[in-house]
């Protein structure tokens, strides 16, 4: 397929104080679209100026959430160069999704490489300071006018581009969690894993209550038992307990987060072992009252590392440490974004250079 790329008449305006990049508010001038229909398949694909889009208000989307999208990063290294972070994981993910979801699947090199001729057109846009990046939201909508419940005929695929700032206001300062045992996230057979809109949007009541109570994020548990810890809305959760790191494993529920895999492999390098199992909320909170648990952090594109200062599940709390970031959670952070920065070698081979 060819990409066609469209001029743009007037250039926005970029936001020349850095500290002031939030998460997701700004967008670039330019996006990359394609279109499927079903005897055509993936076609007109562009990169256009940046724009509101047309769509039927029958579109599937609108009605049932046929959706998927992807969260991925470029970075302004400190040579100056720009580099992206395991594009091919993510690009791979949005497949796996879009096979969950009954949407057709994208040829991985053609998005690969139409990405980064969509960075390549806007790296003016890639921030210089420590912290930023430009943030890269591949997704995919069903487009088909259609009020039947199938799997649509027609979807568009489209990126867009955001200058961000750190996810959390307080950047990585450590962040106050809420484990919710009413609501759950995710369950078995479910579409946990896929990274598709509606499981955020079931996620936003719970994030409500616990933002109304003081608390930063909801951690879920498994919707069988109410009795393991899973994953927190916008992120994967690490636990640092007695020497060892524990994670959920990945069974269906849980999102098969890029940066989780990625801390997983630095702390092996790091001689930790790594145990991929179900971890009960009675064991993050007993082992943060009595100190076998010492560090939990989140993982995820948007986040990076998110230290946890602590913990509260039904009427009681527990601190972590000294409620501080963690001296592993630290290390970790500056690790992945030395890697990311081009501070560090890439021994995994990582980075996509542009
Ligand atoms: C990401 O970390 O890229 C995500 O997609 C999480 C998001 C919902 C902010």
């Amino acid at each position: 397929m060819k990409l066609e790329i469209l001029p743009i008449s007037q250039p926005k305006e970029k936001i020349a104080d850095e500290s002031k990049l939030t998460f997701g508010t700004k967008f670039t001038d330019r996006m990359f679209a394609m279109q499927f229909d079903r005897d055509q398949g993936w076609h007109s694909a562009q990169i256009k100026p940046y724009g509101p889009l047309a769509l039927d208000p029958a579109a599937t989307v609108l009605h049932y959430s046929q959706e998927i999208f992807e969260g991925l990063k470029a970075f302004r290294r400190t040579d100056g160069s720009i580099a992206l972070f395991r594009p091919k994981d993510n690009i791979a993910r949005f497949n796996r999704s879009a096979e969950r979801m009954c949407m057709p699947e994208v040829d991985e090199q053609f998005l690969l490489e139409s990405l980064l001729e969509l960075v390549r057109l806007e790296a003016d846009w890639v921030p210089n300071s420590e912290g930023t990046s430009l943030y890269i939201r591949p997704t995919m909508i069903a487009t088909e006018p259609f009020l039947g419940v199938r799997p649509a005929d027609q979807y568009l695929c489209y990126i867009i581009l955001s200058p961000v700032g750190a996810y959390y206001k307080g950047g990585i300062a450590p962040v106050k969690i809420w484990i919710s045992d009413h609501y759950v996230r995710a369950a078995h057979g479910g579409t946990g894993e896929a990274k598709t809109g509606g499981n955020y949007a079931a996620s936003l009541m719970a994030a409500r209550e616990a933002a109304e109570q003081g608390y930063d994020q909801v951690l879920w548990l498994d919707a069988r038992e109410k009795k393991y810890v899973e994953e927190v809305g916008s992120m994967n959760m690490v636990f640092l307990y007695d020497d060892k790191i524990i994670t959920s494993p990945l069974k269906g529920t849980v999102l098969d987060g890029i940066t989780r895999r990625s801390a997983l492999k630095l702390l092996a390098d790091r001689g930790y072992q790594i145990e991929e199992r179900a971890l009960s909320v009675d064991e993050v909170m007993e082992g943060a009252a009595n100190g076998r648990l010492k560090e939990a952090f989140g993982t995820g594109t948007a986040v990076v590392i998110s230290p946890v200062g602590s913990f509260c599940y039904q009427d009681h709390c527990v601190q972590l440490g000294n409620g501080e970031t963690g001296e592993l959670t630290m290390k970790l952070y500056q690790e992945l974004t030395d890697i990311q920065y081009g501070r560090k070698p890439d021994k995994h081979d990582w980075v996509i250079k542009l």
